[in-house]
């Protein structure tokens, strides 16, 4: 067994997760899958083999007839769950949102789903809950009436939250993670700004349940800094979660390996994740390309997870006084240039 990786000095929980769906058969919407798929739990021993320490999953992954088995089947790899989340967008009923759909009957079973995942999250050991946005929004206006359907968020979580504290009391926490857009033309609680706003709006005795779980590529894909998006999480006491990826410009969601298109910024997240003591899980996003054999498929989890455990300790290098001194002297590209000399290790 490989050895795992870990974060020298981190704060709180050790280790680094990705999700089963990271290791997919490589299908895209041009074409079918290019690699045989591999049975959902025959990919936890692949997960643990490439350094992972918490696998996470959807219900559609795992249904709660499995939850027996993938705990066991965890537990023989040395896998733990570090997040659970229901799908509100594979299956077609969902095919116009779940909390957000216009009708009754459908937003009803997405309340059922996402209670169940609850109580599944929580035989598995998993202490977040992860609602994607998935099909929340429209691709056409006026299709969904936009008021009616915050609404149908706000009473959506309130009562999985209110559900979530009298079941497991303050054991399972739930984060929210936005996405601008993809699948739908528009989403709803497409950035972070959005989330917290939700949040905000929610019966106040839940509103400690709730959080963010911030994505390095949805922030990109909306045109977002993701350091300051991170930071806003940060500022608010919400960063739950965060799933770490990298993306090219404004473009389709690509999940490619984390510390790939801007290392750079991803060291400047590191200093601020160091200097905030942040506790929470780290885990990648990520998805094996379509153009890797099925004998390298965890290539990708292993480039992020080296170039993360490099980066860090890069950033654990970066002498905070020469920002602070550089910030005094008003010299912001020359800030620029000290983090690149710490990245190029000069
Ligand atoms: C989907 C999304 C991903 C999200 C996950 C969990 O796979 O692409 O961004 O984190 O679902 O809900
Ligand atoms: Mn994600």
């Amino acid at each position: 067994m490989k050895t795992t990786f870990n974060l020298p000095q981190k704060a709180g929980r050790n280790g680094l997760g990705a999700g089963v769906w990271n290791l997919g058969p490589g299908n895209d919407p041009f074409g079918g899958p290019t690699r045989e798929a591999i049975p959902i739990l025959d990919r936890l021993p692949i997960l643990a083999q490439a350094g992972m320490t918490y696998y996470e999953a959807h219900d559609v992954e795992i249904p709660a007839s499995q939850v027996g088995a993938a705990r066991k089947r965890a537990e023989e790899v040395g896998l733990q769950c570090g997040m659970y989340t229901p799908s509100f967008f594979a299956d077609p009923i969902f095919k116009d949102g779940a909390m957000t759909s216009n009708d009754l009957a459908i937003r009803k079973l997405s309340l059922k789903n996402a209670l169940a995942a609850i109580d599944s999250a929580a035989v598995l050991g998993a202490s977040t809950v992860v609602f994607w946005n998935g099909r929340e929004g429209f691709d056409f206006v006026l299709t969904k009436n936009g008021q009616e359907a915050f609404k149908r968020l706000v009473e959506g979580f309130n009562l999985v939250g209110q559900y979530a504290r009298e079941r497991h009391g303050t054991s399972i926490r739930i984060a929210l993670e936005p996405k601008p857009n993809e699948p739908r033309a528009n989403m709803y609680l497409a950035t972070v700004g959005e989330v917290l706003y939700l949040i905000s709006r929610l019966d106040p005795s839940h509103q400690a349940l709730f959080g963010v779980n911030p994505e390095t590529a949805h922030s990109r894909i909306a045109g977002l800094d993701y350091l300051w998006d991170v930071e806003m999480c940060l500022e608010a006491g919400k960063l739950f979660h965060i799933h770490l990826n990298s993306q090219d410009g404004q473009r389709y969601d690509q999940d490619l390996p984390f510390g790939y298109t801007e290392p750079l910024k991803d060291l400047a997240l590191l200093v601020v994740l160091q200097d905030a003591g942040y506790e929470n899980i780290l885990a990648f996003d990520i998805k094996a390309p379509r153009t890797d054999e099925p004998k390298h498929i965890a290539d990708i989890i292993e480039v992020s997870a080296q170039n993360l455990v490099w980066l860090w300790e890069r950033a654990l290098a970066v002498d905070r006084a020469v920002i602070h001194q550089l910030r005094e002297e008003k010299r912001n590209t020359a800030l620029a240039g000290y983090l690149g000399k710490c990245l190029y290790g000069r």
